[in-house]
């Protein structure tokens, strides 16, 4: 993820600029130079032979072998114990499932302290790890695990059920699977626990990793993208080390106590948060999930200093009740993406002086921001030598037939300072796109050709963004084929594919609508119906609730007797967008996912008002 060094800045600053960029010259110049020393520690480590963020690790072992590293549910394990424990890890894994260097493995694991030295003693015999997210299940599981090209699979033994649903298939393929317990009766699944503890913990020969190098694949982390069923992005040692700087870059430093709540097959909490952490040799407190009710109980306990967010963290923080000891806490960093500018403010108001890190970047980008000023409610600053070095633009973009617009000669039209635009970035040597695993069709749909100039090449971020005259950078919106919601990206398309797949309904247009005091946005869908069918109440919800995840079910269902299509028969969405939910104004029958009845049910006006009074919780 973020292109931190695609922020780093070469030369020294002219004078000139000063004025232009005055009041924020200190500001800049500070953060730039931040990005130059990072710069020069990145160009050294590339050069033969590769230190990696696991040689760093290994190096912050011998300095503080007894310091934690991480503290889990009561538990602190020391920088030592994790290293010795991935040993194991790896002697068991090179033993039974005779990994070696290249070979890719898929992990299936929650948010607990052997994610981390799994990972490890994966990266010690120089193979990948791809970071399934735990909470998907059947056809979206064996989708994401099939792209990222691994023979083996490792998982928690409380996702045992979830292998288990996918074992023929995953048997049929002839992969390996091993799960994270004592003992397992279930044919076809070998539990490693055992081998695992009575496996040596000497170190392991880095002769085993030789080959690894800063282009090499260290990760394979899942992304939505803007289309169809998740993607593989393939995160690069380079990547790696760049998204490691984001903390340092940030001002934390090797005092701090890092919080981890969001979850480690993201990149914010990987890479920003857990192998940022190796880079600063700091403890990380983690937790299986975020908890607004004991947050600051955590921060308190723990004297944890730097926090992670995504929008939907400082929301429900802010939604807490009021307390006396609320800025009674030693966090002084935050670092995240999505907050809203209302919020922003009142959780600096409740919890005291933070300094906010509002960040934008992808996992699979090429162009990052960091909000590096003491403005609110932005997420970077455009800056002369960022702009240089890694060229971006904001070009204009028809939201109702989403797609970018463009002049008689077929180029695409710069968004004026000021507008609504969508963010691409030049796809070039310094900034490049390497694309998505086992998938060149959509790796493909987010390059964007003609752009400036015929022939040129970008990275089409999906992302409405907001340049002011002062050179401060707002995120707007996302476009149409995903939305977000509990932090979670939702490809439309996904979604829709698996609606279709229910007997009564023929098609299908999903699109995510806004909940007064939510962040993002809710799923919904309009559908029409087989000719001579009912809408099927269970059915739909049976289907829905075995294919997807909870934030990526559709709550609300319109039922249409035709959906619209645009002039390039793309399904029109900004309407329904705007329509919403509300049974008094649209005349469709609605319905609603009742998740305590587990099925739908039609959408009263009393539950609308409900769900708007927020009795119903969503
Ligand atoms: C380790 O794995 C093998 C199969 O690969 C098994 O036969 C053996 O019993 C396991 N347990 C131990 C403690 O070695
Ligand atoms: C590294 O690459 C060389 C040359 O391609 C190969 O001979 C060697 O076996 C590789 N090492 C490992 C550990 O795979
Ligand atoms: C937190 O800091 C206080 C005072 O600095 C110290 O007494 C306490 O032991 C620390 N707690 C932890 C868990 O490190
Ligand atoms: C980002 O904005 C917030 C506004 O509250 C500010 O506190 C913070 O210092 C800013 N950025 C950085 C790098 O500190």
């Amino acid at each position: 993820m973020l292109i931190w060094f695609t922020i780093l800045a070469g030369i020294a600053i002219l004078p000139v600029f000063l004025k232009t960029w005055f009041p924020y010259f200190g500001q800049d110049f500070s953060y730039i130079m931040k990005c130059i020393v990072l710069g020069i520690r990145l160009a050294k480590y590339k050069r033969k032979p590769f230190y990696s963020i696991l040689d760093c690790f290994l190096d912050a072992v011998k300095k503080h072998p007894n310091k934690t590293f991480i503290h889990f549910e009561g538990k602190a394990h020391s920088y030592s114990e994790v290293d010795k424990q991935s040993n194991k890890v790896a002697r068991a894994l090179q033993t039974h499932a005779r990994l070696k260097e290249g070979d890719t493995v898929a992990l299936f694991l929650g948010n607990e302290p052997c994610f981390a030295w799994t990972w490890l003693g994966l990266a010690k015999l120089g193979c990948a790890a791809a970071l399934l997210n735990f909470n998907i299940r059947s056809k979206s599981l064996l989708h994401c695990f099939s792209c990222c090209g691994a023979k083996v699979i490792i998982a928690s033994a409380e996702l045992k059920g979830a292998v288990d649903e996918v074992l023929p298939v995953l048997r049929q393929q002839g992969i390996s699977v091993y799960l994270l317990s004592e003992e397992c009766s279930v044919e076809g699944i070998h539990a490693l626990s055992d081998n695992i503890s009575q496996a040596s913990d000497e170190p392991l020969s880095p002769d085993l990793r030789s080959n690894v190098t800063f282009r090499s694949a260290a990760l394979y982390i899942y992304t939505s993208g803007t289309t169809g069923l998740p993607k593989a992005a393939l995160v690069t040692h380079e990547r790696v080390w760049a998204a490691s700087f984001i903390q340092a870059a940030s001002g934390v430093t090797s005092e701090d106590v890092f919080y981890i709540n969001l979850p480690l097959y993201h990149s914010a909490g990987f890479l920003i948060g857990l192998s940022g952490a190796i880079e600063r040799g700091i403890t990380v407190v983690l937790r299986r999930k975020f908890s607004a009710s004991q947050f600051w109980e955590d921060c308190r306990k723990h004297n944890i200093t730097v926090m992670q967010y995504i929008g939907e963290t400082m929301r429900y923080l802010c939604n807490t009740p009021k307390k006396d000891n609320e800025k009674d806490h030693k966090v002084r960093i935050a670092i995240g993406n999505g907050v809203r500018l209302d919020i922003w403010s009142e959780f600096l108001n409740r919890f005291g002086d933070i300094h906010v890190r509002e960040l934008y970047a992808a996992t699979e980008g090429n162009i990052g921001f960091i909000n590096y000023t003491t403005k609110i409610g932005v997420v970077g600053r455009v800056n002369f030598l960022h702009r240089y070095l890694f060229p971006y633009t904001l070009i204009k973009f028809d939201i109702e037939k989403e797609e970018p617009v463009r002049n008689a000669k077929g180029l695409c039209i710069k968004a004026a300072k000021g507008e609504t635009g969508l963010l691409v970035g030049k796809v070039t040597k310094r900034s490049p796109f390497v694309g998505y695993a086992g998938n060149q069709q959509q790796t493909e749909k987010k390059r964007l050709r003609d752009v400036l100039q015929k022939g040129d090449l970008y990275f089409n971020t999906g992302d409405l963004l907001r340049i002011d005259s002062d050179s401060f950078v707002y995120f707007q919106d996302r476009v149409g084929d995903t939305f977000r919601w509990k932090g979670e990206n939702v490809a439309t398309t996904e979604v829709a594919d698996i609606l279709t797949m229910v007997k009564c309904i023929a098609q299908a247009n999903v699109y995510g609508v806004h909940v007064e005091g939510h962040e993002g946005r809710i799923g919904m869908a309009a559908v029409i119906l087989e000719e001579g069918e009912e809408f099927d109440y269970d059915g739909t919800f049976k289907t829905v609730a075995n294919y997807l995840p909870a934030y990526a079910r559709p709550r609300f269902i319109r039922i249409q007797s035709s959906l619209e299509m645009t002039g390039t028969f793309k399904m029109k969405k900004v309407r329904l967008v705007e329509d919403g939910f509300n049974p008094s104004t649209i005349q469709d029958r609605l319905y609603f996912l009742d998740s305590d009845k587990k099925t739908y049910v039609p959408l009263t006006e009393e539950i609308y008002s409900s769900i708007a009074s927020r009795e119903i919780k969503l």
